[in-house]
């Protein structure tokens, strides 16, 4: 099934979005109302979620805000039964929502890492514990994407919680792949790995209490705004090649292509940990040869 026709496939279905409330996720769920889905906006900031369910059924879409908190296994499960009873079987799950936490690894509370842990890795483990059940017992093909990064290819200190939740998805999406291809379900697993995308993500993250990791968390936000593209293009991007059943998807093929080679030389060769001179550069770090 090529790309451009793919869409066709999700019209009629019932799409789960969290994280719908904001940026890529808010994308998402408009593409996915465009191409005919019955879509729940699922957000902790259930103002947010209204907001945007409302301009799509102002468009002529179908959508349907619900609150949910995916660091909690109960709150995901309670979205789930929820969906179920309203609207049906679930054909497409966006496990979506993500934080960013700045800030020396050894520096950040144990309730920062717990909680960019619980959301950005447990929620989309929770979020296919919950709904994958159904989802396979209905019979019906469907599609379960969980939102990594190209940053889930790479290094990034400042950022370790959130990197090393990003290299978790991609494993966890792998062997998820790998799991319904061996279980014989009709369930096409992506994992999702946008490049730059301007959201709220950086000036909504927390950070420690040195200058260092606010002057980081700046840093990221200026570039996000200065490269990224909107979340509802990096959605428009990202769909169809859900649809059409790609493993990696990716906003940015380009970037993509440049981190993957970059990490297969990184383990064949055994290198140190190193970044980029741009990235370096980029950081205000000095670059002496
Ligand atoms: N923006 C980028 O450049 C970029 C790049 C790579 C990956 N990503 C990933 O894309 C995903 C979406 O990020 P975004 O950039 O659109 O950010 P965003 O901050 O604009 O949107 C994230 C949404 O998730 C919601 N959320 C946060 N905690 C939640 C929780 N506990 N339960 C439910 N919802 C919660 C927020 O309220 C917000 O509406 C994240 O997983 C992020 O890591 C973003």
């Amino acid at each position: 099934m090529g790309m451009s026709n793919s869409l066709e496939q999700l019209a009629g279905g019932v799409a789960v979005i969290t994280g719908a409330g904001s940026g890529i996720g808010e994308g998402l769920a408009r593409v996915a109302a465009e191409a005919g889905m019955r879509v729940v906006v699922a957000d902790i900031a259930l103002e947010r979620a209204e907001q945007v369910a409302q301009s799509i059924c102002e468009g002529g879409g179908e959508a349907h805000p619900l609150r949910v908190d995916v660091s909690s296994a109960g709150s995901i499960d309670a979205l789930a039964a929820a969906v179920h009873e309203r609207f049906g079987d679930v054909t497409l799950l966006i496990d979506n929502a993500g934080v960013e936490t700045l800030g020396y690894s050894w520096e950040l509370s144990a309730e920062q890492w717990d909680r960019t842990l619980n959301i950005n890795i447990h929620g989309a483990i929770h979020g296919v514990r919950a709904f994958a059940p159904r989802m396979i017992a209905c019979g019906k093909p469907a599609w379960i994407a969980n939102t990594a990064s190209i940053g889930g290819l790479g290094m990034m200190p400042i950022q370790t919680s959130y990197i090393l939740s990003k290299h978790a998805l991609i494993s966890y999406s792998e062997c998820l792949f790998l799991e319904m291809q061996l279980a014989g379900a009709p369930i096409a697993v992506s994992a999702i790995l946008p490049g730059p995308v301007a959201t709220r993500i950086f000036s909504d993250g927390s950070t420690t209490t040195d200058s260092g990791s606010e002057a980081h968390r700046s840093m990221m936000n200026a570039m996000l705004e200065a490269d990224g593209i909107s979340g509802y293009e990096a959605a428009r991007r990202i769909l169809p090649q859900i649809a059409a059943g790609e493993f990696w998807v990716s906003t940015h093929p380009e970037i993509t292509r440049q981190m993957a080679t970059g990490r297969a030389q990184h383990l064949s060769t055994l290198s140190k940990p190193a970044l980029p001179e741009e990235v370096l550069q980029s950081m205000g770090l000095s670059v002496d040869s």
